[in-house]
């Protein structure tokens, strides 16, 4: 046995390694499962055995996938709930099966291995294994038995399907006869249906034509009035089949499993078709290749909503030329996408998360919203409305378009009351659960920061309809009636009520409850708001909005704040949530963070509100949500008190808050707290813990447990996570302070005292390459600002539409 690193010590974790280990069916042995490419951004696993799959997003809008890295996961095009393609099992062992699988068999031996490791699971010491996770594509290299095979897999920018675009080379000393198996399971277009086995065996409709295989099963769409429906998955293949298979039965066997299905343990397939059954597609693709030669196949998996579509679909798409230009293409769009803001801090920690990872965790969260995820298979995963107006927020510095659209849709979904539907289908134009007070608010920070990105303000006058109603009203009608909506229901503190819950979706208290954070994030509105009706010249709109949030603010400051901290609830008897005086749950970090942040706490309040978070939340690897955790089920409080302690809401590091806490210190000018917060949460620093930790080390995840629970330090729901707007919000505002404002750019960072650093940032089209000089090591504080070599008053860059490129120098230290 080699000699074992340790992994680093949690010092909070309460069970010694191994036991850590076995609690997560992590091989204690090892410690470390890939790093950063510092070159190309990319994240390089160089083991498959991770300690969970990790996955990475493919998508062009509409067509969407995400595969792991062995391979797995699943794919629909455009509607998750309706339109699903590959099917996967989420509570399979081995985890993560089945996937897009190739399997490679030497004709001669009958030995038979997979490119992607998984479903054969090779002895790793002879299997060789590389992969690479990139923006939009991964790529999984192998060796073995002398043959080595990369698969990229990827999702095309101008086509529904997805590419799998395979090499073989043949590395050995003899001439080599192989077949090349593909493989991959259709699902029933529903999550349900395809659970219903009864229902996929009678529907199941699957030909192959022309080479390509047609999944065609019929089935009932919502929404379609009652009628059948067909619509059509293909399997297309750049070589001809010898063989092929489109029946699991004929294909796996029903005995074999996937590590050795009985074609390939035979080495062919069945050419075997009936209607009826379970769908996939498997072709047996023969190869001979001489030592040092290459051979290179595509295969696509795609939809179309007519047969001969789907045909010439397969057909175009495997052509190496087609197949070689979408992915330059691929590659250079989400160049283009990373370049239009990039940062040289010198720090690791922020560098490489903030150039790569995190605005493609942005722009993929933004696109792809609380659709499915490996952890969230189920259908009903619509858009959520406060998630989907949050994802704006880190995603339009370089998607302004596409927020200006989800934000309009989002908006036709507030009601005329001024609340709005909690979750949303956009593919079937149906809504559902109102109750979540918060929700209506959040609308006011999306279009705000959309608005100071462009500089459209016409959009503000916009028409756009209410939900379900003939009434219509411009963009900022809707934001007055939320606001309204927040001070008609309130209780008898003048704070807004909670209704189900508010952000923290788990804290469900008895009807009459006021949410102390619903009353910070009204504020937060009411003066985004006001600024907007000044970007417009309308002062006493303006000053209205001041008067809201200086009352609001009276009443937070005069009722919740519990003499260390702020409270969390106020319940109808009076008693409170979140106070020094509960058994548990004595202090929440959202009210105080959003206390700072809307700029209701000020001064020494704010210092001492998250001087407390720090002390009584923080760990190593982030600040928990609250503590102590319930122990046990307490309808006072409601779900929260469901999960076991130290999970989700209830006490874990619920990811999502920590960015808040950096925009909140950084709006108190304290760089060094605010960089710690940060560097604590980092998927970079997470990357030293990658055996606890377990889940991607390259984006950031929703939650991390927390003790008591043992398996503290596991992270849990990495990619579609609120976290991933946040946290990119809290690096490019709070920390490099690049904000865009209504007439200009602000720069106002605030740092641990960096003293240099250069940013490159590219607002409402011209580029700006951003020096910052810090002498005296200062946390903020900007005393003078020179562009193109002259000097200007103040800290805001004048659009200047008409430049390519623009030189800004700027001296932080005390203004003078
Ligand atoms: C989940 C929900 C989000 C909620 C958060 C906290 O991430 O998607 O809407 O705010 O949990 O409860």
């Amino acid at each position: 046995m080699s000699k074992a690193r340790r992994p680093p010590k949690l010092p909070f974790a309460p069970l010694n390694d191994l036991q850590h280990c076995a609690l997560s069916g992590v091989d204690p042995k090892v410690t470390q499962y890939g790093d950063y490419d510092r070159q190309t951004g990319e994240y390089m696993i160089h083991r498959p055995d991770t300690p969970q799959p990790w996955y990475n997003y493919l998508t062009n809008g509409h067509f969407t996938g995400y595969v792991s890295n062995t391979g797995g996961g699943t794919c629909f095009c455009d509607d998750a709930q309706n339109r699903r393609i590959l099917r996967t099992h989420i509570h399979s062992r081995p985890v993560d099966q089945p996937g897009r699988w190739i399997y490679i068999r030497d004709r001669k031996s009958g030995r038979y291995w997979s490119a992607t490791w998984a479903p054969t699971h090779n002895d790793l010491k002879q299997y060789k294994y590389q992969c690479r996770v990139g923006a939009g594509y991964t790529t999984i290299s192998s060796a073995y038995n002398g043959i080595a095979t990369t698969v990229s897999y990827f999702v095309p920018p101008q086509a529904d399907c997805e590419i799998w675009r395979f090499e073989i080379m043949n590395r050995s000393k003899t001439d080599r006869l192989l077949d090349v198996f593909p493989y991959c399971e259709f699902m029933l277009w529903s999550q349900e249906r395809d659970e219903n086995l009864d229902a996929g065996f009678k529907c199941t409709d699957i030909t192959c034509d022309d080479s390509v295989i047609i999944h065609r099963s019929m089935y009932d769409f919502p929404g379609s009035g009652g009628g059948w429906r067909r619509q059509y998955a293909c399997f297309g293949s750049s070589a001809t089949p010898r063989t092929f298979d489109v029946l699991m039965d004929a294909f796996v066997g029903p005995h074999n499993g996937y590590a050795a299905p009985a074609a390939v343990v035979n080495g062919k397939c069945s050419n075997y078709v009936n209607r009826g059954g379970q769908p996939c597609a498997a072709m047996q693709l023969p190869v001979r290749l001489p030592p040092g030669k290459t051979r290179r196949f595509n295969f696509v998996l795609g939809y179309a909503a007519r047969q001969r579509a789907a045909k010439a679909l397969a057909h175009k798409c495997a052509k190496d030329k087609w197949v070689d230009n979408q992915f330059a293409r691929l590659r250079a769009a989400w160049q283009r996408h990373l370049a239009k803001f990039q940062a040289a801090t010198g720090h690791a920690a922020f560098d490489v998360p903030f150039n790569y990872f995190a605005p493609v965790q942005s722009a993929t969260t933004l696109l792809v919203s609380r659709s499915i995820a490996p952890s969230q298979l189920s259908g009903s995963r619509g858009l959520g409305f406060r998630d989907s107006n949050q994802d704006t927020l880190g995603a339009v510095a370089h998607q302004p378009q596409k927020v200006r659209e989800l934000i309009a849709l989002l908006l036709g979904v507030v009601r005329p009351a001024g609340d709005a539907c909690h979750k949303f289908y956009p593919a079937e134009g149906t809504g559902m659960e109102q109750g979540y007070w918060d929700d209506h608010l959040w609308p006011a920070l999306a279009v705000g920061r959309y608005v100071r990105e462009t500089g459209d303000l016409e959009f503000l006058g916009k028409v756009l309809p209410y939900w379900q109603s003939r009434q219509r009203g411009t963009v900022l009608e809707h934001l007055e009636r939320a606001a309204r909506f927040a001070e008609r229901r309130s209780g008898k503190n003048g704070l807004p009520l909670l209704g189900e819950a508010d952000w923290n979706d788990c804290l469900n208290a008895y009807p009459g409850a006021e949410s102390v954070f619903t009353a910070c994030l009204y504020c937060h509105a009411v003066r985004e708001m006001g600024a907007m009706y000044e970007a417009l010249g309308d002062g006493r709109n303006a000053r209205r909005m001041a008067l809201k949030h200086r009352a609001m603010a009276r009443r937070i400051n005069r009722r919740c704040w519990d003499g260390r901290w702020y409270t969390r609830l106020i319940l109808a008897d009076g008693s409170t949530v979140g106070s020094s005086k509960n058994r548990y749950g004595k202090i929440f970090i959202e009210s105080n963070v959003w206390a700072v942040t809307s700029g209701v706490a000020r001064g020494q309040r704010a210092r001492t509100a998250l001087d407390s978070v720090r002390k009584h939340l923080g760990t190593p690897y982030g600040f928990r949500l609250c503590v102590p955790p319930y122990p046990d089920y307490d309808p006072t409080v409601g779900s929260i008190s469901v999960f076991p302690p130290g999970m989700k809401e209830n006490g874990s590091i619920f990811c999502h808050t920590n960015p808040w806490l950096v925009c909140a210190e950084a709006a108190i000018g304290r760089g060094r707290l605010a960089y710690d917060a940060f560097v604590r949460l980092s998927p970079y620093t997470k990357n030293r813990i990658q055996s606890y930790h377990c889940g991607e080390p390259y984006v950031v995840s929703q939650m991390i447990t927390m003790p008591p629970n043992k398996q503290a330090g596991r992270a849990r729901n990495a990619w579609l996570t609120g976290t991933a707007s946040w946290f990119y919000v809290c690096m490019a505002e709070a920390i490099l302070g690049v904000k865009p404002d209504y007439h200009g750019l602000r720069i106002d960072p605030c740092v641990p005292g960096w003293k240099s650093f250069n940013i490159q940032r590219e607002f409402r089209g011209t580029k700006y390459d951003i020096s910052v000089n810090n002498p005296q090591g200062v946390e903020s504080g900007v005393r003078s600002v020179t562009i193109n070599g002259k000097k200007i008053r103040g800290n805001l860059i004048p659009v200047m539409p008409s430049r390519r490129s623009v030189k800004v120098e700027v001296l932080m230290g005390a203004r003078r």
